[in-house]
C-alpha cells in the first residue's frame, strides 16, 4: 500500500466552535474511502482543510507524490497545511462542492475548459507571443475536455447551457471539472444528493468506472447509505467534529455508536 494523503491530528475552530476535533485519516493510493455523520459534523470542514480553504487551527495535512528521478520513482512528502487552494489543485487533489458550482450561463463544454485551464503551461506571454504552441494548448485542451465528457456521457449535452441540465447530470458535470485538472486525490461532497435511486446506481457504478480509468483515489461525503455502502471499502463517522467509528461498511453499519447517533434517524426520517 502506497500512502497519498494524511491528516495528523486535525482540529479545525471557528470563534469558539469546534467544528472538528483531532481527526486523523491515512488515505492510501487506489482506495474508496467514506465520510458520513449528520449535518454539522463537520464533514465538509475536513474537505475545506484539505483543499486549502482553511488552515486548521491545529494539525498538519501531507500530500505524497512520487517523482520520477533518473529512472527511480521517488516519493516525496509535501506538507500541504498552509498551502493556497490553487497550489494543492495543482499538486493533484481536486473536489466537488456539496452545492453545486458551475458557471451557470456557460455552457458544459465551456465550464470543463475553464477547469482545464488551471493545468496549461501557456502563459499570457506565451500566450502572446508564441501564437501557434497556444493555439495547440487550446486545441488540446478542447479535445481533452471533449473526451471527459463523453467518459461521463455529457458529451450530447455540450453546447446547452450548464444550468439547463437536469440535477443529476450537473452533479457529473462538477465531476467532469474536477476530473480536468487531473487530479489524483477526488474528493467528491455529497455527490448523490437529490438524485433519484436510479441516478444514485448509475452514479456508483461512474465512480468506479473514473476510479479505474485515471487511477485515482476517492474520499466522499455522502448521505445515501446504498452509494456510501455499496462504493467505500472503508468509512469514517464525524460526530460533532469527533470521530466516532471507522471500518469497513459492514462494521459500520452494525456499530451501536453509529446507529444512535446517525444511522438510527437516518432510517426514521
Ligand atoms: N466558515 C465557517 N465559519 C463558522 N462556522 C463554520 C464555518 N464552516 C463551518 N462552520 C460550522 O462548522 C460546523 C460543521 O460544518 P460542516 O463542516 O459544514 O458540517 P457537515 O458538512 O458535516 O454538515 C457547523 O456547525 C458549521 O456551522
Ligand atoms: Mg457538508
Amino acid at each position: 500500500m502506497t500512502l497519498l494523503l494524511e491528516v495528523k491530528d486535525m482540529t479545525m475552530q471557528f470563534g469558539g466552535l469546534t467544528a472538528v476535533s483531532n481527526f486523523n485519516l491515512r488515505l492510501n493510493k487506489g482506495e474508496i474511502v467514506g465520510l458520513i455523520g449528520p449535518n454539522g459534523a463537520g464533514k465538509t470542514t475536513c474537505f475545506n482543510v484539505i483543499t486549502g480553504e482553511y488552515i486548521p487551527t491545529k494539525g498538519q495535512i501531507v500530500f505524497y507524490i512520487s517523482e520520477n528521478v533518473n529512472g527511480q520513482i521517488v516519493s516525496k512528502e509535501i506538507d500541504i497545511t498552509r498551502s493556497r487552494p490553487d497550489q494543492i489543485t495543482k499538486l493533484g487533489i481536486a473536489r466537488t462542492f456539496q452545492n453545486i458550482r458551475l458557471f451557470k450561463n456557460l455552457s458544459v463544454l465551456e465550464n470543463v475548459l475553464i477547469a482545464n485551464h488551471l493545468n496549461v503551461k501557456s502563459n499570457f506571454l506565451t500566450a502572446a507571443f508564441k501564437f501557434p504552441a497556444y493555439q495547440r494548448e487550446e486545441r488540446e485542451m478542447r479535445e481533452k475536455s471533449l473526451e471527459l465528457l463523453k467518459e461521463l456521457g455529457l458529451e450530447k449535452f455540450k453546447n446547452e447551457k450548464s444550468s439547463s441540465l437536469p440535477y443529476g447530470l450537473q452533479r457529473r458535470l462538477e465531476i467532469a471539472r474536477a476530473l480536468a485538472t487531473q487530479p489524483k486525490l477526488l474528493l467528491l461532497d455529497e455527490p448523490a444528493a437529490g438524485m433519484n435511486p436510479q441516478e444514485s446506481i448509475e452514479l456508483m457504478n461512474l465512480i468506479n468506472q473514473i476510479k479505474e480509468k485515471f487511477d485515482l483515489t476517492i474520499f466522499m461525503i455522502e448521505h445515501h447509505m446504498p452509494v456510501i455502502m455499496g462504493v467505500c471499502e472503508r468509512i469514517l463517522v464525524l460526530d460533532y467534529g469527533i470521530t466516532i467509528a471507522e471500518g469497513t461498511p459492514k462494521e459500520i453499519q452494525n456499530n451501536q455508536k453509529v446507529i444512535d447517533a446517525y444511522l438510527g434517524v437516518e432510517t426514521i426520517a
